[in-house]
């Protein structure tokens, strides 16, 4: 068996320390119907309401042409699908847009986990020049509170002589990212007793997930490693391992989370999600790999140290197919005037 070089020491520690539900944390778990949320921001139908408005309105960027949905295209997979994304004046960035749906039960967001929660993540696209480019706060929270439709959703939500604010923005946006889950998978479904769930090539894969070690990371009910309290972040290097891939893909180029300085330390990433992994493409922080097939051979290779065959990569993929869940219609809504 290969050992697996990159396990974090920080997250082992302290998933040590959170026993004892510390087993069932590795294994497999069916995705929650219900997100959880946190007590400063109850979900409410209201807020979710006004938290798609703002989600879907490019009038919270510099030149009105960027909205979140921009780039987090909800009525289809939660991403751009494009390797980095474009924002104001077809800037573009650095990483690949992650899919907003199922966002909701990560205990990080972003790529290197830098925000603490939905709250936290929604006030960084807005001021970040390549994103949506305001320049201040202040500026955001003009916009939106000298539209009276916005107003009154903010006076009756969130109450007070001020509630538009950039927190209350931010808190209403992430209500309604709350509400885009994809549960009842095919896979979810297995886990709550139908055997017949899954075909012979996905039963397959499934073993094969469990065998090469890739359940070592991607455990948990979002694939995404153990629920964790917000803020805390299952990081794992990568790549772990050196290999023809670090040079084709350019994954020494980012720093993620940390680099300790030398060019043979890899670099801490977060785990991500996987499920609705098969309509994500493409894949990793930079976007370079364009199809299932390949990211799951290079996931092997470079976390791994495994050379995987055809047949091996055909099974996991089939595998991570039924991990796509059911999504709800989400209709473009009508902005205020
Ligand atoms: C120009 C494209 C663009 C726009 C506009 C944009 N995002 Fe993103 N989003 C990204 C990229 C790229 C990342 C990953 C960046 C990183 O990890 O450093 C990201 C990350 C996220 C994540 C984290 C998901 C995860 O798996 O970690 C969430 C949630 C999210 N965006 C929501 C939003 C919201 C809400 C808005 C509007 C306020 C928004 N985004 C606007 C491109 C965009
Ligand atoms: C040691 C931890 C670890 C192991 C083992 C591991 N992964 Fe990953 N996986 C990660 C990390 C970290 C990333 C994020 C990489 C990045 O930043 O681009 C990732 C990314 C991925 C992605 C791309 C996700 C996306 O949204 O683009 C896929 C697919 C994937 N892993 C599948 C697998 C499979 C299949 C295996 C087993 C062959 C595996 N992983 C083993 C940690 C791991």
């Amino acid at each position: 068996m290969i050992r697996n070089k990159c396990t974090s020491f920080a997250a082992v520690l302290l998933l040590a320390l959170s026993a004892p539900s510390f087993a069932a944390d590795w294994g497999f778990q069916p995705l929650p119907l219900k997100a959880p949320e946190p007590a400063d921001n109850p979900t409410t139908a209201a807020k979710v309401i006004l938290g798609k408005q703002l989600f879907f309105d490019p009038r919270l960027s510099k030149d009105d042409t960027v909205s979140c949905n921009f780039c987090h295209d909800v009525a289809g997979n939660g991403t751009d699908s494009r390797s980095t994304s474009i924002g104001v004046d077809g800037q573009l960035g650095g990483r690949s847009a992650p899919s907003v749906w199922n966002a909701a039960f990560l205990s990080s967001q972003f790529w290197d986990g830098r925000a603490p929660s939905l709250e936290e993540q929604a006030k960084g696209p807005i001021l970040n020049p390549l994103e949506m480019g305001i320049t201040h706060e202040a500026s955001a929270v003009d916009r939106i509170a000298s539209i009276p439709g916005y107003r009154e959703q903010f006076v009756e939500i969130f109450g007070g002589d001020d509630p538009v604010t950039y927190d209350n923005i931010a808190k209403a946006i992430a209500a309604y990212e709350r509400t885009l889950i994809t549960p009842n998978a095919l896979f979810d479904q297995y886990l709550r007793g139908d055997k017949t769930a899954l075909n012979k090539k996905a039963m397959a894969g499934m073993k094969e997930f469990e065998k090469l070690g890739c359940i070592r990371c991607h455990n948990g009910p979002n694939f995404a490693g153990p629920v964790l309290p917000n803020g805390e972040v299952f990081y794992q290097y990568f790549p772990a391992n050196r290999s023809e891939y670090d040079k084709l893909l350019g994954l020494q180029e980012d720093e993620g989370h940390r680099n300790q300085g030398s060019d043979r330390t890899p670099s801490l990433w977060r785990v991500p999600s996987l499920r609705n992994i098969a309509l994500t493409a493409p894949y990793f922080h930079n976007g370079s790999v364009a199809t299932l097939n390949k990211a799951v051979r290079v996931m092997a290779r470079v976390q791994l140290n495994r050379d995987i065959t055809d047949e091996q990569a055909d099974h996991l993929v089939a595998f991570l197919e039924t991990l796509t869940g059911e999504f709800t219609v989400q209709r473009p809504p009508v902005l205020p005037d």
